[in-house]
């Protein structure tokens, strides 16, 4: 069956569909039926095998048992190909657009069907007449490097839509959307569903999406179904019940009043390049006191990472300076380690771990060459290692087969809580710089590192939180400053902000 024939989206029945990863289970006889024109979300606490199933259903695992129907007939989907020969297409947390090439480009890219030689003005013809019935608007000569998150993202899901798919799955999609992003492409989506010209489905940690757009859900918890049914049937709190079972989430701690204490990092007129040489980071000056948690608000792109990556020392300064207790800090190991500053980057596979050492090794890895994981600096000492890793694991709730499986095999959130394990675990972080913490994590997760954030800022440590997420910056911050254009643009103490002022801010006026 051509893609190009369908007209309506066929419905997706998965029946007791197993998967497993050597002796691991990560689904357990999973039944779910994606009705056609349905908004269908898919819940689960962080490693419940939502993204492995649906990666079972793209054709990029392989089901060791059950069925998955897609219109009339039981399929083989042997990679994300024949599913997209079925109409089906996948949309991931982070992008697959190649930054160098145009809008037009990465479309046609993702085509099956490319003859050999390109009629290109055919082509533009062809896409503009499909961007003419498409839910948003994209311009198709922008070069992908050039467009912000949100723009990125509607062009992965507008590429799906081009290629043919009616059944879209959105695996976190929405997680590098702001909340004004998300809503306008949950909303254009829905449109397309309530027209029965697409089914969905979703997998969101945000509850919000779920009741404002979706129809059904399925929870799984441990791999197998926990139950779902119809969003108006639901409350958040049934929901948030089938994730977690009947366990009891810890008491989330308060701010306590105090006053900052003594400057613990300062940065002056900081200045620091993109890989491509163009200036990020402007010109940036802050001080963060011990005991006050200061956030950074912004759309991503306008230099946080870069900041970020100069705290981390990943990143050379070529202007300005950074003070670590009034002490010049120039980026090296043995002076993070003597002024117990750590730093949690974005993306933590990718900037913060080895995807292939193993979850005990990586959670090793800001502390290896020393006493007591090391003697003398050279003989590591496993057994401190595993240790140490084995009570990071029980404290965080890191779901892993084991403390030697690769840390590149955990689910997205999973590696998040590792990362956070050894940067906070330790005890002994007197400065932290978190960008985005609680990216990909589940509700539960969220409000344990919100916690641990805020018993850190209480025990005086000094926080640099960079974060997108309006709502949580403005929850735990005590001063909020917004970046744009690699600038610092706005500062208020938290009483005094001012939710319009910074919105206009992020967005540059
Ligand atoms: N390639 C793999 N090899 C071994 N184990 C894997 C592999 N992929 C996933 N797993 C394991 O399967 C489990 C489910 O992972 P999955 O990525 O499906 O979770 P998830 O529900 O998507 O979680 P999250 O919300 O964190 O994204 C995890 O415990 C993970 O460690
Ligand atoms: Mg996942």
């Amino acid at each position: 069956m051509l893609t190009a024939k369908l007209h309506a989206p066929p419905a997706v029945e998965l029946v007791n569909v197993t998967k497993r990863f050597g002796s691991f289970v990560a689904n357990q006889d999973v039944s779910l039926r994606l009705a056609p024109g349905t908004y269908h979300a898919l819940l689960g606490e962080n490693g419940a095998g939502k993204s492995t199933l649906v990666k079972c259903i793209m054709g990029y695992h392989r089901a060791d048992q059950g069925d998955i129907i897609v219109g009339s007939a039981s399929r083989n989907i042997t990679s994300p190909h024949d599913a997209n020969h079925l109409g089906i297409g996948m949309v991931y947390q982070h992008f697959t657009v190649v930054p160098a090439m145009t809008v037009a480009e990465n479309f046609l890219l993702g085509r099956s069907d490319l003859p050999g030689i390109l009629d290109w003005r055919e082509e533009h013809r062809k896409l503009s007449a499909f961007l003419k019935t498409a839910p948003f608007r994209v311009d198709l000569k922008a070069r992908i490097a050039n467009l912000a998150a949100g723009e990125k993202q509607k062009v992965e899901i507008l590429k799906q839509l081009y290629l043919g798919s009616k059944v879209l799955i959105l695996d976190e999609t929405t997680s590098v959307l702001t909340p004004q992003e998300a809503d306008e492409v949950l909303g254009m989506l829905r449109k397309m569903v309530d027209k029965k010209e697409l089914s969905i489905l979703l997998i969101t940690h945000k509850f919000r999406e779920v009741t404002g757009y979706c129809d059904e859900i399925t929870v799984l918890r441990k791999g197998r179904v926990a139950g779902g049914g119809r969003v108006a049937d639901l409350s958040v709190s049934d929901m948030a019940t089938l994730m977690m079972g009947e366990q009891r989430l810890g008491k989330t701690t308060e701010k306590e009043e105090r006053v900052p204490g003594e400057v613990l990092l300062e940065i002056k007129g900081l200045r620091a390049d993109r890989d491509n040489g163009v200036e990020a980071v402007c010109g940036v000056d802050l001080t963060v006191r011990s005991g006050e948690i200061v956030g950074i608000a912004g759309i991503s792109g306008n230099g946080q990472r870069e900041l970020v990556e100069v705290l981390g020392g990943q990143r050379v300064a070529k202007a300005g300076e950074i003070l670590l207790r009034g002490e010049r800090f120039g980026g090296t190991r043995p002076e993070m380690f003597r002024h117990q500053i750590n730093v949690l980057p974005e993306e933590p596979l990718h900037n913060a771990c080895a995807a292939k050492m193993t979850v005990a090794e990586n959670i090793a890895l800001r502390s290896f060459e020393r006493r007591p994981l090391s003697i003398g600096g050279w003989l590591l000492s496993y057994r401190e290692i595993r240790t140490r890793a084995a009570d990071a694991v029980t404290r965080y709730k890191v779901k892993t087969p084991s403390l030697d499986s690769a840390m590149g095999t955990l689910s997205g959130g999973n590696v998040q809580r590792a990362v956070l394990a050894r940067e906070l675990g330790a005890g002994t972080t007197r400065i932290l710089v978190a960008a985005n913490p609680c990216f990909g994590l589940d509700f539960a997760a969220v409000d344990f590192i919100h916690s641990q954030i805020i018993d850190a800022r209480n025990h005086g440590v000094a926080v640099l939180l960079i974060c997108e997420d309006i709502d949580e910056l403005l929850s735990l911050s005590d001063r909020v400053l917004v970046m744009t254009a690699g600038r610092l643009v706005y500062e208020a103490p938290i009483s005094k902000v001012s939710v319009k002022e910074l919105g206009e801010k992020m967005a540059g006026h």
